[in-house]
C-alpha cells in the first residue's frame, strides 16, 4: 500500500438530513432524506493513512482510543475488503482538525471524507468521486457532500444497495460571493449526537414522517433558488429546512433541544437585520451555535451585530471551499 495524505473541508447543509433508511442494511447509513450543503474553507481536516506495524488513530495530536478508534478502522477494514481478500494491511491513521474553536461545526463531515480519501488511495482502489462520496457517507452521511466543494446535493435514492443514494456537485457559488457567519453561543460538546438523535426522532417523533415527505420539494426548490441566485428565495428554504428538522428533534421524546437563550436571540437579531435590509438567513445543526447564509457584502455587518448579543462566544466568517484533495507517496 501507499501512504496517502487527503485534505476534505467541512460543509453546512442548507436542505437538513435527519433521518436514516430503516428498510436496509445499517451499514450503508442511507439517509432518508436528502440534502443540499456549501462545503466551507477554512474548516478542513488533514488526514495522513500509511502503513504500520499495529493499527493506531491519532488525531489532533492524542491517541485517541474507544469508540472513534473503532469507527476508523472499522471503516478502513470494509473499504480494504471491497477489493482484496486478505487481511488488511496495519495502519498508521493521523487526523488533525483545522477548526477554528468557535466554529462549533462537527468534524465528522470533513474527518469521513478525509479518511474515505486517504484510505482510498493509501490501499491503491481506483475510485471515482461518486464511489468515493458514497464511502465516505457510510462513515457519516454529511461527509457524502464534503467530497465536493461549492453547493452539493446528495439525494436519497430509493435503491435497497444505496446506489441511488448518490452526491453531486451544483454550479453556482463561482459566481456569487456568499459568505456563511457561525456564531458559537456556548462551548463544549452536544447533549445528544446526530446518530441517536435521528434514530430516537424517527421512533417518536409524531413530526418525522411530515419531514421526511416535505424533503424532496425543499431540494428541488433550494436547487432552483441556486440556479437563479436568488438569495431571499433560498435564504426562505434554507431556514425553513432548519425550523421544520428543530421541530422535529423538539417534538422527540424525550426532547432533543439544542438550542441556547443565545442562539434564539441571534436568530432574532438576524431578522431585525433583515428588516433594515441586510439579508442573512439562519440554520442551525445538531448543537446551539447559528450559521447565517449572507453576502459577502453584509457579513461584516452581521458579524458585528451577533457579537453584541449577550452569550455569543465568538464569531467567524466562512466562504465557500472546495472539495476533498489527496497526495501520495510511495
Ligand atoms: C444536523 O452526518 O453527523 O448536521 O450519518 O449519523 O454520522 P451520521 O450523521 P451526521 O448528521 C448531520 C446532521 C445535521 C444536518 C446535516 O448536516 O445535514
Amino acid at each position: 500500500m501507499k501512504t496517502a495524505t487527503a485534505t476534505a473541508h467541512s460543509n453546512i447543509a442548507l436542505v437538513k438530513y435527519w433521518g436514516k433508511r430503516a428498510d436496509v442494511d445499517r451499514n450503508l447509513n442511507l439517509p432518508a432524506v436528502g440534502s443540499l450543503s456549501m462545503t466551507l474553507d477554512g474548516l478542513r481536516t488533514v488526514t495522513t493513512v500509511a502503513e504500520a506495524s499495529e493499527d493506531a488513530f491519532v488525531l489532533d495530536g492524542a491517541q485517541a482510543g474507544g469508540k472513534p478508534e473503532q469507527k476508523v478502522f472499522a471503516f478502513l477494514d470494509r473499504l480494504w475488503a471491497s477489493a482484496h481478500d486478505t487481511p488488511r494491511p496495519r495502519c498508521a491513521v493521523t487526523s488533525v482538525n483545522h477548526l477554528p474553536t468557535a466554529a462549533g461545526l462537527a468534524s465528522s463531515a470533513s474527518g469521513f471524507a478525509a479518511l474515505a480519501t486517504a484510505g482510498a488511495s493509501a490501499f491503491e482502489l481506483d475510485m471515482s468521486l461518486p464511489t468515493l462520496s458514497q464511502w465516505a457517507r457510510m462513515g457519516s452521511g454529511s461527509a457524502a457532500r464534503s467530497i465536493y466543494g461549492g453547493f452539493v446535493r446528495l439525494d436519497a435514492g430509493t435503491a435497497e444497495d444505496g446506489s441511488d443514494c448518490v452526491a453531486r456537485p451544483l454550479p453556482g457559488v463561482e459566481d456569487w460571493p456568499l459568505r456563511l457567519v457561525v456564531v458559537q453561543t456556548t462551548r463544549g460538546s452536544k447533549p445528544v449526537g446526530s446518530t441517536e438523535g435521528m434514530q430516537a426522532s424517527r421512533d417518536t417523533s409524531p413530526y418525522y414522517q411530515a419531514w421526511v415527505d416535505t424533503s424532496i420539494p425543499d431540494l428541488d426548490a433550494a436547487q432552483a433558488a441556486i440556479e437563479a441566485r436568488d438569495l431571499p428565495r433560498l435564504g426562505g428554504i434554507v431556514e425553513h429546512s432548519c425550523f421544520k428538522m428543530h421541530a422535529c428533534m423538539m417534538a422527540t421524546v424525550p426532547p432533543i433541544m439544542y438550542w441556547k437563550p443565545a442562539s434564539l436571540a441571534v436568530i432574532q437579531t438576524v431578522w431585525a437585520a433583515r428588516q433594515e435590509g441586510v439579508h442573512g438567513y439562519v440554520t442551525m445543526d445538531a448543537g446551539p451555535h447559528v450559521k447565517i447564509l449572507c453576502l459577502a457584502d453584509d457579513a461584516e455587518s452581521i458579524a458585528a451585530r451577533c457579537r453584541a448579543v449577550p452569550g455569543v462566544e465568538e464569531v467567524n466568517l466562512c466562504a465557500p471551499g472546495p472539495g476533498a484533495s489527496v497526495e501520495v507517496s510511495a
